[in-house]
């Protein structure tokens, strides 16, 4: 298993399907639950900050989450939402509901079933998010922290936004991310940090090949690439 933590606009996401590719490995985007769950949240139209209301629409949710790198999908009471979870609305509400402890609790318990199944069925998983190598698996035999400079990461967002047809000024996506970076790393229940013993690599300079080869590399040296 590899663990990948880091904020967004790292490229954590692209980089954790490629190697989930090249090691043949199934691939869990923890990101997309928080997300699923903050479509959930919106459509019952509950206040992001009623930590309750929103513990009981996370219980209530009825999602699924593939495990396939190629293309995961993601649905929300049998509809596909896999683009709608990565809109303005959810982008702007899913730190505070990533932030309620009872949603975390829920999620991490259903990501170390899912962690365990993918395991028992293709021998090896890359999962991506923010708490990873920290509490969802410590005992991850690879923990990687990638970080990239928030103007970087900023330009990587606005690009992406602008790919999907989403409107999207540098400026705004700059805001978004400082905005996401502060909220998610100073929550109390499991803020965005770095396992002691995960490697660190920073994107800023690199492209996702050059990523995709230093991650190679380490998950060579630990036996998990053939
Ligand atoms: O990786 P992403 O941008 O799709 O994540 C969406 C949000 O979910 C992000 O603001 C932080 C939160 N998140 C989290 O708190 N814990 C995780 N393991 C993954 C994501």
């Amino acid at each position: 298993m590899v663990a990948l933590d880091g904020p967004s606009g790292t490229g954590k996401t692209t980089v954790a399907r490629k190697l989930a590719e090249r090691l043949s490995a199934g691939y869990l985007d923890t990101g997309a639950m928080y997300r699923v769950i903050t479509l959930a949240v919106l459509r019952a139209g509950v206040d992001v900050t009623d930590a309750d209301a929103v513990t009981a629409v996370a219980r209530d949710a009825v999602f699924t989450i593939g495990t396939t790198p190629v293309r995961p999908s993601v649905t929300l009471a049998g509809e596909d939402v896999a683009a709608e979870i990565r809109g303005p609305e959810v982008n702007h509400a899913v730190s505070p509901v990533s932030a309620v402890p009872g949603v975390r609790e829920l999620l991490v318990a259903r990501q170390r079933r899912i962690i365990g199944e993918v395991l028992a069925e293709v021998g090896g998983v890359v999962v991506e998010g923010r708490d990873i190598g920290t509490v969802v698996a410590p005992d991850s035999p690879l923990k990687i922290f990638l970080t990239a400079s928030a103007e970087i990461r900023a330009a990587r967002r606005s690009a992406q936004d602008t790919a999907a047809g989403r409107e999207s000024t540098h400026a705004d996506a700059l805001a978004s991310v400082d905005r996401r970076d502060r909220l998610d790393s100073s929550r109390s229940a499991s803020p965005l940090r770095a396992a002691e013993d995960a490697v660190h690599l920073d994107t800023s300079e690199l492209d996702i090949d050059q990523v995709l080869v230093a991650l190679s590399e380490l998950a060579s040296r630990r036996g998990l690439l053939d």
